[in-house]
């Protein structure tokens, strides 16, 4: 399926709460650049998340925390300018709405404003409700983020699996209700039990997307260089690795070199 060439219709909230009602699954990947987010979106994925993984995957930071605002502004930018068909998410980085609803609601009017992004995506339940609240109220539609929350990461300690103890499930539950109520329209729900996941997505009406929490969430989510096998040093059980591009590309970078250097490239058709 293309959909550039076509008279697309763009995907809403709206239109991922009628997927959800119908039985249909949505499809989502992370982009962060213009080229990429052209590829996903003419591919047909029905969301586009600019996800502050772009912290590790664009920035090669070790964790999500050291993006900044303007950064992820300045990647959400391009990601929107080469998106037709899909909805356009972007994630409210660490440090940008975790002080006070006052400076969350400040930060995704800014987002809102410079990006042209459809909808913003913030981690936390009970702790943050005031602000997806405030945020919500001033027009800006949220997806919500539960189980593990990278941007937690040092509280954690590790990338297991969360909510496999009692205690913990119930607050997750207790959080997603929260967010459904506090006008939220879809949650991520990342690396918790399928079980708990299938659960959560039942109880609620509003649409779940899963990444690690199994088969039974109403969509799905990889970080885009991971599926495609750019990024070889993260082999979650998880992860579908949909192409091998790293080994591609690498071949391909040789090839040229080996080109150049040994004076077959450029020939004469390639020159003026
Ligand atoms: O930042 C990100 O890529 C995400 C997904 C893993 C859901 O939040």
């Amino acid at each position: 399926m293309s959909v550039h060439q076509e008279n697309v219709r763009r995907v809403t909230t709206r239109r991922l709460q009628e997927m959800k009602n119908r039985g249909e699954k949505i499809s989502m990947l992370t982009a962060y650049d213009y080229t990429m987010a052209g590829i996903v979106d003419n591919a047909g994925v029905d969301v586009i998340l600019v996800g502050d993984s772009a912290s590790n995957v664009m920035c090669g930071n070790t964790t999500t925390l050291p993006i900044t605002l303007d950064q992820m502004i300045s990647f959400a930018k391009s990601v929107s300018r080469a998106t037709q068909r899909a909805l356009v998410v972007v994630d409210m980085p660490f440090g940008s709405y975790q002080g006070n609803s006052l400076e969350a609601v400040a930060s995704a009017i800014r987002i809102m404003k410079e990006t042209y992004c459809d909808c913003l995506k913030m981690e936390g339940g009970e702790e943050i409700i005031d602000s997806v609240k405030r945020i919500i109220s001033a027009g800006i539609p949220i997806m919500g983020h539960l189980g593990l929350m990278p941007q937690s990461i040092n509280k954690y300690g590790s990338y297991t699996v969360r909510a496999q103890e009692e205690d913990e499930a119930a607050k997750l539950i207790r959080d997603a209700h929260l967010l459904e109520e506090a006008g939220c329209c879809a949650i991520v729900l990342e690396k918790i039990p399928a079980e708990l996941a299938t659960k959560i997505s039942k109880e609620l009406s509003i649409p779940t997307i899963g990444i690690g929490a199994g088969g039974g969430t109403d969509g799905q989510v990889l970080v885009l260089h991971d599926m495609l096998g750019l990024n070889c040093g993260f082999s979650p059980r998880f992860l579908r690795r949909y192409a091998n591009l790293n080994e591609i590309m690498n071949n391909a970078i040789r090839h040229y070199v080996s080109d150049v250097k040994s004076g077959d490239f450029p020939n004469e058709q390639e020159q003026y």
